[in-house]
């Protein structure tokens, strides 16, 4: 239960929090994303306005009052662009537009310029490793056949072996499966094969191409002149590529593996982050960078490479403190070698939901360990999932939500394995669940399917489960112990409270199984791994608790924010 005690710092009707939100980009909030609360709308699944059973454009607009009495910052806008939807949108056919499912482009202009006029900024997702095997570049590609300039924009090669039908190199796709597929004609004669990463709808672009930069520059001032504060770059480590496709080894020194983390992606970026500057300041690029190696990391956020990137390696940890604490120090460390900002993040489309995550044996998460079946006691998980959050939005730097998050929905495991469309469930042979059950539409109001997501009854293109009435953003508003309410709350202290922001970071002394730091002069965040009650520090005031405290102690699985004594 969140006590649902406000910082006495003069915020407490909405009319207040309202006026208490930042100006909107192009405003003068100079670099207003190092501390942002940073929203992920996946808007398949946010909220159907036209009744089809798929969210839209005209659905996120409908919500912004929402999500501005939220507290965000920022939305997060996953693909929304014309796609075959062959990796649910991450294969972009035209980028210069919106797919008719989710609306027009003249909606997404309108949206950006609402939202802004609401504080709240817009991320839009690029995808520059790969585009769709629909894009008018890789028809041309495959019209133009072997040996022709078109096909130089993506990497196909011939087959090896007496009838070339064995691939180029035994690359393996992200998704499973090998990373080649073959062209065949249509005369049903086969010839190339083309390189893709994921799944055989999203060819791999070549970076050495000029058409291809100069293309992805475009890309960029195209949605920064519609007012756009930040690109997210998907698979952000994997664009350039050993043009001699050699095999993967153990050996690579680093920069040179064939295909992760090249250094020449460092002058890419470079470029980009020309572009974002010519701007502003408040123009950001988020790279997804998933790389085990902190320096190779950091060599993206030097100050004239990228502004930021998600921090995976706090994603991914376990339910440990000895783990988190070490992900924390880590992260500060790295950020601040290059000046560059954190980012804590605890879920995305792709990865388990924390509620699900947390309540596991094995809490921490990795891609090749997803199974079907593995069993998880949410009400362990839900409390963690409420500590977690307080604990990440108390560190400094910028925080993202992924929808439904603040509602604490569970991951769904039981979707029928005939409406699964995640290519990585049909790649991985039926074996991996994929990353379906964190995308299953918002339930917004009512006590059956679709829960207003969409306006009247209809097949919502994921099912939703039958028992998720309580978990509705109407029943979680009017509770004020529900986590919907702990994260409005929470997120009102951390954009309020002058500790945190740009406030200082020490660690405080603890009990084993305890993480408890300052930020600033005087705020404290305590969270309780273990399984018995903590002692809480000298402290003048309670702000805020995931879970009730035990005659004054903390109990397991929580967290709680408090003013310290000073001494
Ligand atoms: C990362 C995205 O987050 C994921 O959803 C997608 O499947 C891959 N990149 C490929 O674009």
């Amino acid at each position: 239960m969140s006590t649902t005690e406000l910082p006495d710092i003069g915020i407490s009707s909405g009319i207040e929090r309202a006026a208490a939100r930042g100006a909107g980009a192009g405003d003068g909030d100079g670099e207003w994303w190092r501390g942002a609360a940073i929203y992920q709308v996946y808007p398949r699944s946010f909220a159907d306005a036209n009744g089809d059973g798929t969210g839209d454009l005209a659905g996120v607009r409908a919500h912004l009052p929402y999500l501005h009495d939220l507290g965000i910052d920022a939305i997060w806008f996953t693909p929304w662009y014309p796609s075959p939807m062959a990796d649910g949108g991450y294969d972009v056919a035209d980028y210069r537009s919106i797919d008719p499912m989710f609306g027009a482009l003249s909606e997404a202009e309108d949206l950006i310029q609402e939202a802004l006029a609401l504080g709240i900024h817009s991320i839009i997702d690029v995808v520059p490793n790969h585009v769709s095997s629909s894009h008018t570049w890789f028809q041309a590609a495959l019209a133009a056949g072997p040996g022709s300039p078109e096909r130089e924009r993506f990497w196909f090669r011939d087959g090896v072996g007496e009838n070339a039908d064995e691939p180029p190199n035994h690359w393996e796709s992200e998704f499973g499966g090998r990373a080649w597929s073959r062209v065949v004609r249509p005369d049903g004669v086969p010839e190339q094969w083309y390189l893709h990463l994921f799944a055989p709808g999203q060819p791999d672009l070549n970076w050495d191409h000029p058409d291809v930069r100069r293309e992805h520059e475009e890309i960029l001032r195209f949605w920064f002149d519609r007012g756009v504060a930040g690109i997210r770059i998907d698979s952000a480590a994997l664009l350039a590529k050993d043009a001699a496709l050699p095999e993967v080894t153990e050996a690579h020194d680093p920069g040179s593996h064939p295909y992760v983390d090249r250094d020449e992606l460092q002058g890419i970026y470079r470029s980009w982050r020309r572009i974002a500057e010519s701007y502003g300041a408040d123009r950001v690029l988020i790279g997804e960078i998933w790389l085990p190696d902190a320096d190779r990391f950091a060599r993206y956020l030097r100050p004239d490479v990228l502004h930021s990137a998600f921090n995976f390696d706090f994603l991914t940890a376990p339910w440990e403190a000895g783990k988190l604490r070490q992900s924390i120090e880590t992260t500060l460390d790295v950020h601040a070698r290059v000046g560059a900002s954190p980012t804590w993040v605890l879920s995305n489309h792709d990865v388990t939901r924390p509620v699900t995550r947390y309540g596991r044996e094995d809490s921490g998460f990795a891609f090749d360990a997803k199974r079907f079946g593995v069993p998880t006691d949410l009400q362990v998980g839900r409390r963690r999932a409420r500590a977690a959050a307080l604990l990440a939005m108390a560190l400094p730097g910028a925080y993202y939500l992924y929808q439904g998050e603040e509602l604490g929905l569970p991951e769904v495991e039981d979707i029928p394995v005939d409406r699964i469309q995640d290519p990585m469930h049909i790649r991985s042979g039926g074996v991996d669940p994929g990353r379906d059950g964190c995308r299953v539409p918002m339930p917004w109001s009512g006590d059956q399917p679709p829960y207003g997501f969409s306006p009247g009854p209809v097949d919502t293109w994921l099912p939703q489960p039958d028992d998720w009435s309580a978990l509705t953003a109407d029943a979680q508003s009017a509770d004020p112990a529900s986590i919907l309410s702990l994260y409005r709350d929470a997120l009102l202290i951390r954009r309020t409270h002058p500790d945190l922001g740009s406030g200082s970071f020490s660690w405080l002394a603890s009990s084993p199984g305890v993480l408890a730091f300052r930020r600033g002069a005087s705020f404290g965040s305590i969270t309780n791994f273990g399984s018995t009650p903590a002692e809480l520090p000298d402290h003048d005031q309670i702000w805020l608790a995931s879970a009730p405290l035990e005659g004054g102690r903390l109990p397991a699985d929580a967290t709680v924010w408090l003013r310290l004594s000073s001494d």
